[in-house]
Formats: structure tokens, C-alpha cells, sequence
């Protein structure tokens, strides 16, 4: 099924450093079924290659720096409001190295999605991946959840797995796993652009298609 411009969920996207996951969304978005698309990049961080990314793929750049604003929430608000001013109905957050207060979360609720480099919840918050290798795990991952109030909590949307090779170091592991963000993140953007990601009584419901329903991810 094709999808015009017009019909696509906009979607705003947070980026603090090289956005290979944005990367990965843009391409989605290349589809012509994809039923979202990107309508503004938005960073903390002006020289985050992110940028580059989005400026290559002609979507408009949008940069908050927190330093020209007086706390976290007066950041969170600007940041809502430069959204808005796209028709963002979406927000993933792809390597956004700041935590969103409910100031920003009230500004889409139970609409930001983050993707996060460890099978949640397991290795929640920073160097996950290094968490993960010392914990001697032999299985890793990645999850894209919901944004809740809490860092890394949110309801789980889907999950990608790999295995923890013999000899792994933390680089080898946040390539592999990274290679899995690539593929669950634009996934999860398609579910939530096409209305099956609900809350019911507090859970959030998934309702896949049902070629989906029989396998979660493979890799
Ligand atoms: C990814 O591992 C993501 O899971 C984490 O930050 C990293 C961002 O990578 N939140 P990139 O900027 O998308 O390449």
C-alpha cells in the first residue's frame, strides 16, 4: 500500500550523537508503505552528527541548548513547543542522552518512544552494553519501550536479541546489538504510526498484524 505525505504520522526525533538509529528511521521512512515520516530533528547538542544526517536527508534541524534555559522542564517545554510548531505527533528518542522530564512527557503522552542497547529490564541506564558484559550474559539486545517518568521503564514494545560471543569486548557487543536497533526501532515506529500501541487498564497493548503475531523479531 503506498502512503502520500500527507497521510504519514509526522515524527520528531531526539538525537544526541551519530544517529545510525536515525539513520535507520530515515530509511524506513524511504519506503513508499512506510506510514510514518520524519518532520524535524531535534538535538542538545549542535554539533551532533545526527544533524548532518538530517540536513543530507533535507528534513528541517531543530537544536535546545540547555544552557540558554533555566532548568530541565524550561528545556523540556522549549522542546515540546519547537515540535509542535511541525505537527509532531510522534517523538522517538534515538540516542538522546538526556532525560525527558514530565514536562516533555505531558507534552505527547504515551507517545515517545526510546530505544535502549539491553533486553529491558536488565542493565537499565548508562553503558548498558558493559553492564551486560559484566554480568557474563550470554544473550543481549535491545528494547524500544514507551517513555515513562522513570529511566528505561516504560512498557516494552518489542525486543531484539543477539548472543554474547566468547571474546567480546564492549565495542563488538554495541556493533552487534546496534546492527538489532536498526532493525526493532523502525519497527516499532511502523506499529505505533499505525495506531497498534494502546494503553488498556495501565498496559499497553500490541496489536500486531497477524503475519507479525508469529514471530517478535528473528534475526
Ligand atoms: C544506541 O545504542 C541507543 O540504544 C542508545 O544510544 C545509542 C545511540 O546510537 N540509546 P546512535 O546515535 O543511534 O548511533
Amino acid at each position: 500500500m503506498w502512503c502520500s505525505v500527507s497521510e504519514r504520522v509526522a515524527v520528531g526525533v531526539l538525537a544526541s550523537g551519530s544517529g545510525t538509529n536515525l539513520q535507520a528511521l530515515l530509511d524506513a521512512c524511504e519506503a513508499p508503505d512506510f506510514p510514518a515520516r520524519i518532520a524535524v530533528v531535534l538535538s542538545n547538542r549542535p554539533k551532533a552528527f545526527a544533524l548532518e544526517r538530517a540536513r543530507r536527508a533535507g528534513i528541517p534541524t531543530e537544536v535546545v541548548l540547555r544552557r540558554d534555559h533555566p532548568s530541565r522542564a524550561d528545556w523540556d517545554a522549549a522542546a515540546v513547543s519547537r515540535l509542535r510548531a511541525y505537527g509532531v505527533q510522534w517523538v522517538c528518542l534515538a540516542g538522546f542522552m538526556k532525560i525527558v522530564t514530565p514536562t516533555f512527557l505531558e507534552g505527547f503522552p504515551d507517545h515517545v518512544l526510546n530505544i535502549h542497547p539491553s533486553l529491558l529490564p536488565a542493565f537499565r541506564g548508562l553503558h548498558a552494553q558493559a553492564q551486560a558484559l559484566a554480568a557474563g550474559v550470554r544473550v543481549a539486545g535491545c528494547t524500544v519501550h514507551l517513555v515513562d517518568a522513570g529511566t528505561d521503564t516504560g512498557p516494552i514494545i518489542i525486543q531484539g536479541a543477539v548472543p554474547v560471543l566468547q571474546g567480546d569486548d564492549e565495542d563488538a557487543l554495541k556493533a552487534r546489538i546496534l546492527s538489532a536497533e536498526h532493525r526493532i526501532f523502525p519497527l516499532a515506529l511502523r506499529w505505533a504510526a499505525e495506531g497498534r500501541l494502546s494503553i488498556v487498564d495501565g498496559q499497553l497493548v500490541v496489536d500486531l498484524p497477524p503475519t507479525e503475531a508469529r514471530w517478535i523479531w528473528k534475526g
